[in-house]
């Protein structure tokens, strides 16, 4: 493959006959190959907002229900920036990186307060919108008005690597800089809803990290990884994570007058931030099912440390284990009554009756957890 050093110097492209195949083989490919997902059905900014923001670090298989549940609750942008925020959080649990649910409730009322409440249609001010940045907004105004913007996200940035035989790590800045130019350049005139989103297509379906499926692919005959058969190579492979176990204890708190369980909210800075969980904390237990005293004292004053609360009858329920970033999670559930109620009024924690808890936005293993407490009941 010639190289050109249009339209950047230190760029170096393809040549416009191979952008003309690339432009023609991906969109013949899409009008066949496109999956029916349910925001590619009445295109319009709002629902391609929310789709997109749910997709930043979430699988399309798990958005699906989620997004349509919203859509369903939540069917205009005036509507969610009317909404309560632990509604729209509650619509969000389970998805994970809550701040992105945080930053779209804000912008919503941004749009209700500052854009008519119509969700605005220039780039500048979709970029301004908390939780946006260049990609959401190309990708928002491209796939729903057609708008000539690129994009480069995680599925693109593997297949212009490849495309390009890129050797260097994609998330460099050379790099960014190479694939935003190259996103540009390719972009055809018309349909770029279609193009964009055919990019996006084969990176997720063909042009997979693992044994990617290049007799499938619309631009075998260009691709000049399948040419030397070096896709493990390309894009360089990331280091490994390195999981770090915690061990951890979450108390249901019960006061054995009315049956309420105690739950706080998680303060910023917290794993759960703005979710509501179980007191919990870090305290690593020998044998869970039955802690020694100086085992019961730390957890005693650990919790009173949060909740200004004390405990007794301490037992053991269960062990959830939660995988959550780099954390490998165990975490030992007890129940307990409590003995001494706090004096102080927290506005972060509420006494509320199990059957509450469905209502509530709580953490995934909250959310574990008041499942168990519901079966045992
Ligand atoms: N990943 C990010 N945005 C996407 C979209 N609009 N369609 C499919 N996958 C995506």
């Amino acid at each position: 493959m010639e190289m050109t050093d249009k339209p950047e110097d230190d760029l170096l492209f393809p040549d416009p006959a191979w952008r003309q195949k690339l432009r023609r083989r991906i969109l013949a490919w899409y009008r066949q190959h496109a999956r029916d997902l349910p925001w590619r059905q009445s295109l319009h900014p709002y629902r391609s907002w929310v789709s997109e923001i749910m997709l930043q670090q979430t699988q399309v298989a798990t958005v699906i229900d989620y997004f349509n549940r919203f859509m369903h609750r939540f069917p205009d942008v005036v509507s969610l920036a009317n909404a309560d925020q632990q509604e729209v959080l509650r619509y969000w649990e389970g998805l994970g990186y809550y701040r992105r649910a945080r930053q779209l409730h804000a912008a919503a009322q941004i749009v209700r307060d500052h854009h008519g409440g119509e969700f605005p249609t220039d780039f500048e001010s979709v970029l301004a919108l908390p939780g946006v940045g260049r990609y959401t907004a190309g990708a928002i105004l491209s796939i729903s008005l057609n708008q000539r913007l690129p994009i480069v996200e995680a599925n693109t940035n593997r297949l212009f690597a490849r495309l390009l035989l890129h050797e260097q790590d994609v998330m460099a800045s050379h790099s960014q800089k190479r694939f935003w130019a190259f996103a540009e350049w390719i972009l055809p005139r018309k349909h770029i809803s279609d193009f964009n989103q055919a990019l996006m297509e084969v990176g997720a379906l063909i042009c997979t990290p693992q044994n990617p499926n290049c007799s499938a692919c619309p631009l075998k005959s260009i691709c000049p990884t399948r040419e030397h058969e070096c896709w493990q190579q390309i894009p360089k492979p990331k280091k490994k994570i390195t999981y770090q176990d915690l061990s951890e204890v979450a108390i249901v708190l019960r006061n054995p007058e009315t049956r309420a369980v105690l739950i706080r909210r998680c303060e910023a800075g917290e794993r759960w931030e703005g979710l509501w969980d179980f007191p919990r904390f870090e305290c690593h237990l020998k044998d869970p099912h039955q802690p020694s005293l100086s085992e019961l004292s730390r957890m005693d004053s650990e919790l009173s440390a949060l909740t200004n609360c004390s405990a007794h009858k301490l037992h053991w329920i269960t062990q959830i284990r939660h995988g959550v970033t780099r954390y490998r999670i165990a975490l030992n559930c007890f129940e307990a009554e409590v003995t001494k109620l706090s004096q102080k009024n927290h506005s972060n924690q509420q006494w509320v009756q199990p059957d509450e808890l469905s209502e509530i936005p709580l953490s995934v293993t909250g959310r574990k957890l008041a499942r168990k407490l519901t079966v045992m009941q």
